[in-house]
């Protein structure tokens, strides 16, 4: 442990260059997605993502609510997230907080660079995503949750949204923060991809970092975003593959 005035800074890159939980900087945390496992939705998704465990569900195109909500030439697309009381180690206050706010918003803006929302005037595309247990990139889980949940419930989208969150820990560029790397880390930047494109629909950062560093995060974080849009694509194929034919059937 380190001291930087009062607070205990845990040791985040041993002498061999590797994480508190093993990883080397450039690994992503073990990721399973899990597409429909909610049948009373029109899409859904589960992810567990390192310790994060976030799902998905979509609902829509439907009626709008609240109806002075509803735009005349393409579908309002609605984001909540929220973090259950039970997700994170201090218990949080239920409801939606500023924090919720800013990344439901965020979100659903992010969505709407992809979804073709003008195929359905007058309706609403719903999605709510749920942490049920938090350890940093809650955002970046839910994003691909949500995204998937989206495929799932047959939205038509330029390309699915995969997202990470890169930082810098003990002055590395480091791929996917856990908690104690965002807690103690000199800084955080999620960001969603579109990999058709390359366009980055969503960026954020906390702390800081020289611009020589943050070329290297966005790289660091693209290549990161491409593995997991595989994964979204292999959880997408698995819900909707028919069983193989029997050996010697025609
Ligand atoms: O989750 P994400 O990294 O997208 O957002 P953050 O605001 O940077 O939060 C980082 C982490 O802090 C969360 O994933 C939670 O593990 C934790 N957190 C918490 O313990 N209590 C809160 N009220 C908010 C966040």
């Amino acid at each position: 442990m380190g001291s930087v005035g009062a607070k205990e800074v845990p040791v985040l890159l041993n002498a061999d260059g590797l994480r508190i939980d093993g990883r080397r900087l450039d690994e992503l945390r073990p990721i399973q997605i899990r597409a429909g496992p909610l049948p009373q939705a029109d899409g859904s998704a589960f992810v567990e993502w390192g310790q994060n465990k976030v799902m998905a569900a979509v609902y829509g195109p439907r009626e709008v609510h609240p109806r002075h909500l509803q735009q005349s030439t393409k579908a309002v697309i609605q984001c909540r997230y929220n973090m259950a009381a039970f997700s994170v180690d201090e218990r949080k206050r239920p409801g939606l907080d500023r924090r919720s706010q800013e990344i439901s918003k965020v979100i659903a803006e992010a969505f709407e660079s992809v979804v073709f929302a003008e195929e359905f005037p007058r309706t609403s595309i719903d999605v709510y995503i749920e942490v049920l247990q938090a350890n940093a990139g809650t955002r970046c889980a839910g994003l691909v949750a949500a995204s998937v949940a989206l495929a799932d419930a047959g939205i038509p989208m330029v390309d699915l949204l995969p997202a990470v969150a890169v930082g810098k820990i003990d002055n590395a560029i480091a791929l996917d923060l856990k908690k104690e790397e965002d807690n103690f880390g000199q800084a955080d930047l999620p960001m969603a991809l579109v990999p058709q494109s390359g366009r980055l629909v969503l960026l954020q950062m906390e702390g800081h970092m020289t611009e020589p560093e943050l070329a290297q995060a966005l790289e660091l974080g693209v290549g990161g975003c491409r593995v997991i849009h595989e994964k979204m694509k292999a959880a997408l194929r698995e819900r909707y593959s028919t069983a193989p034919l029997a050996a010697g059937a025609a």
